[in-house]
């Protein structure tokens, strides 16, 4: 099969990339042309050389909808995954082109997909389109919990899965959303970095570090997140969007953890007096019907980010019996 991954050259579409190619597949990254070159992106990061060589990267906007159904037609694209957008940050900066990119960048790309012909196509949602309120009213998060997000671009994900719903329903493209918690590892640029940086990224190469947490978020490690999306493209369809989680951990027991690892870690950890409520989901649809089980917990997902950043330094790993 070959693939069209959009956002290809960033964090979660790296992964992405690297799994398809490991499964077989071809694969056509689609981004914006990089400011400097590709070899400041994620991709560049996640890539070996050889698997670089692989990939066909294709600089673009994912907002010139004539282009992209182009692409699709000339590179005979089999399916979409579809994970270009702005994180939660610029999307409030900058609405009017938030808009553009996260809703109308995602219609593109169901458009491309019927004027393709295409069976599916997969593409990123967010938690946040849950928010507080449900958290804390419901517990336990089920699959189809009501929406109720807090921030714009929660919102907009949210608007974004309902279009990917009428795609089906309408047109029969199947859509398949994947919600995913708040993504971690190697790679990461941009969105809310800050704390894993701070907690791991950073500490692995002996940085002191100020680590912001917002205690009882979900942290799902980003090649699971990639594993997520490949089982997406296999599947029968059964339904619009999966949340896709890892593991809701107290920021005190991350640290602790990484002390273990890591003794001489100099981590300023300050916890946000307002913490969001402890993210707990129901996981019955992502392990059932996705067949989606998180191989790394996050202790084994801290590790393995530590030890990755640590070896692109050529510092030997940590945390290895
Ligand atoms: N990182 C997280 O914690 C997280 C959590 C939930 C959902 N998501 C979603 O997962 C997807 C991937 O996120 P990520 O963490 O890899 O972010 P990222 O910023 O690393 O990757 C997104 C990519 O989209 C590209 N992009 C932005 N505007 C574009 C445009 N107009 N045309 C073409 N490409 C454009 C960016 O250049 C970037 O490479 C996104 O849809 C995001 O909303 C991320």
């Amino acid at each position: 099969m070959k693939y069209l991954v959009t956002g290809g050259s960033g964090f979660l579409g790296s992964y992405v990339a690297k799994q398809l190619l490991a499964r077989g597949d071809e694969v056509v990254c689609f981004d914006l042309p990089p400011k400097t070159g590709l070899e400041e992106t994620s991709l560049a990061e996640v890539l070996t050389k050889d698997e670089m060589e692989k990939v066909k990267f294709v600089g673009g906007d994912i907002t010139d909808d004539k282009k992209l159904v182009e692409l699709c037609k000339e590179e005979k694209i089999d399916m979409i995954i579809h994970l270009a957008a702005m994180l939660t940050d610029a999307c409030q900066k900058n609405m009017q082109l938030g808009i553009r990119v996260n809703i109308l960048g995602t219609i593109n790309c169901f458009e491309a997909a019927r004027a393709c012909n295409m069976k599916r196509v997969v593409y990123a949602s967010s938690g946040s389109v849950f928010g507080n309120k449900t958290y804390a009213r419901l517990g336990v998060v089920g699959n189809e919990a009501p929406h109720d997000p807090d921030s714009i671009y929660g919102k907009m994900k949210d608007f974004v899965e309902y279009c990917g719903k009428f795609y089906h329903d309408f047109y029969g493209l199947e859509t398949i959303g994947l919600r995913f918690t708040v993504i971690y590892g190697k790679g990461r640029k941009r969105g809310g970095a800050n704390f894993i940086k701070a907690m791991l990224n950073d500490p692995a190469l002996g940085i002191p570090s100020v680590a912001d947490a917002t205690d009882g978020s979900n942290f799902v490690y980003v090649a699971d997140c990639a594993r997520a999306c490949l089982l997406a493209t296999q599947i029968p369809y059964k339904r619009h969007a999966y949340t896709i989680t890892g593991e809701t951990l107290p920021a005190k027991e991350l640290l602790e953890y990484v002390k273990t690892i890591l003794p001489d870690a100099r981590i300023e950890l300050r916890i946000n007096e307002n913490s969001s409520v402890p993210r707990i989901f129901d996981t019955t649809a992502e392990e059932q019907e996705l067949g989606y089980i998180p191989e790394y917990d996050l202790r084994k997902g801290a590790l393995a980010t530590i030890n990755s950043v640590r070896a692109d330094e050529g510092l030997p790993p940590v945390g290895i019996e």
